[in-house]
């Protein structure tokens, strides 16, 4: 299942392959840049200081001063070029979408809340985009450093180093027991969130409903109902995490007083060397933070998945109308519509609309269709451009089936003026 929204993701980094390589040649960089540190320390200790040697400390140091200068290059490439990256992809995904939209059935609207439709366009999309490179960025940092203190560790000394791994299973375990209440409680936030966005969105367009009826109050409550839930959700999921933090804080730092009890066992048997024993210390601390790293980034892309799995889900609708193969535009439209035997239902085992309508209006005639609210009015007039397809009989304009003609041409034929009226912003053009 991911591998397949994996296919369809990559495609999104082609056009900026060069700028991929140059952060992911960056971030391997700066990953190794990190574990000289450590072994130049125990050098300096080891070495240069017993020899007494300045001249070959000031290299050292003048070495270490221009690798950091080096470093703060590459991560201000990693940090820039990263998120130059993530942006353009979230434009992309953003432009995509919209377009789609654009080709979409009316039913589509219909039935999907705006508040939704905003929250996948801007959220969802804004965590896919910051994803999209934080993610390879960071695992690859972490599998570098991991990978890279574990190797150096074990040239150091591998009985301390077999100490360090048994420390390993203990944290996998711990993070594991959270992974669920993590999945559990980031699906709540989401949820609650929409729930909030929802009931914005119904108070504010429904705002004139709202202030004739007196119902200010209601909505209020309503509202905070929902905001209180988010807060509830909330706080539970910040509890999690502060107790995952704090643990997986605790499991290293102990790691560390182990590595310090046993390393001070072997320098005080003579079995290490001081320089080493400090090198050692050093690469344990760099050694847990990828841990962690990769656990969040676990988490980071179940989310960008389930993001991407919305996106997904909109690309994927396939607008119902659109121009059939033989289409052909109406021109010199006189006006003649006819309806003949006409049924129409919104969606399928929903109540029948419209039944057996026949009305014939001829080019320059007035007709005006009078009936009781809820009889279909609108729903006739909504035929014409063929905001929705009807399911029996035919629509016809000088003669022509709606069906033939390209909806371009046929809806520029037509004028709507709707009953409630929608007002863009910008200038009349
Ligand atoms: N988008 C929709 N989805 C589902 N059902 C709808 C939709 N729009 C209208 N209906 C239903 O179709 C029926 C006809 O509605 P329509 O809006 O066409 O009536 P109308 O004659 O224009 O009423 P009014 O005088 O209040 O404007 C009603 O039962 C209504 O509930
Ligand atoms: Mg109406």
């Amino acid at each position: 299942m991911h591998d397949f929204m994996l296919k369809r993701f990559l495609p999104y980094y082609r056009p900026y392959r060069v700028l991929f390589l140059v952060d992911m040649g960056c971030a391997l960089l700066l990953a190794l840049a990190d574990l000289v540190f450590p072994a130049a320390t125990g050098r300096v200790i080891d070495v240069v200081v017993p020899a007494g040697d300045m001249g070959r400390l000031a290299r050292f140091a003048l070495a270490l001063l221009l690798l950091y200068a080096v470093r703060a290059g590459l991560e201000y490439i990693v940090g820039f070029y990263g998120h130059v990256l993530g942006v353009n992809i979230q434009r992309d995904l953003r432009r995509n979408i919209f377009k789609h939209l654009q080709t979409m059935d009316i039913r589509f609207f219909d039935d999907t809340k705006t508040g939704q439709i905003m929250a996948r366009i801007m959220n969802d999309l804004f965590d896919l985009a910051e994803i999209s490179h934080h993610l390879p960025e960071d695992v690859l940092v972490a599998v570098i450093r991991l990978v890279g203190s574990l190797v150096v560790m074990l040239l150091i000394d591998w009985r301390l180093a077999l100490v360090v791994f048994a420390i390993i299973p203990v944290m996998a375990l711990f993070s594991s027991t959270f992974r669920d209440k993590f999945r559990r409680a980031f699906k709540q936030n989401k949820e609650t969130m929409a729930a909030i966005n929802e009931r914005i969105e119904e108070s504010i367009s429904g705002v004139r409903v709202v202030r004739a009826f007196g119902n200010e109050v209601f909505e209020s409550r309503r509202f905070d109902e929902g905001n209180e839930e988010f807060r509830r959700s909330r706080v539970r999921s910040v509890k999690h995490i502060g107790v995952f933090s704090s643990g997986v804080g605790l499991l290293s730092n102990w790691g560390l007083v182990i590595v310090l009890a046993g390393g001070g066992y072997a320098a005080i048997k003579g079995a290490i060397s001081p320089g080493s024993y400090l090198a050692f210390t050093l690469y344990v601390s760099r050694f847990f933070q990828p841990l962690d790293i990769l656990v969040r980034s676990m988490e980071m892309f179940q989310e960008g998945a389930a993001g991407f799995r919305r996106f997904l889900e909109i690309m994927d609708t396939e607008p119902s109308i659109f121009d059939s193969a033989d289409a052909v535009a109406l021109r010199d439209v006189r006006g003649t519509v006819c309806f003949s035997d006409v049924g129409f239902r919104y969606g399928d085992g929903r109540a029948r609309v419209l039944h057996r309508v026949n009305i014939t209006v001829a080019a320059g005639e007035t007709v005006a269709i009078v009936g009781p609210s809820g009889a279909g009015k609108t729903t006739l007039c909504s035929l014409i451009p063929r905001f929705y397809e009807i399911e029996e009989g035919a629509i016809t304009i000088d003669g022509l089936d709606i069906r033939r003609a390209t909806l371009d041409s046929l809806r520029m034929s037509v004028g709507l003026v709707q009953q409630d009226v929608f007002l863009f912003s910008g200038t009349v053009r």
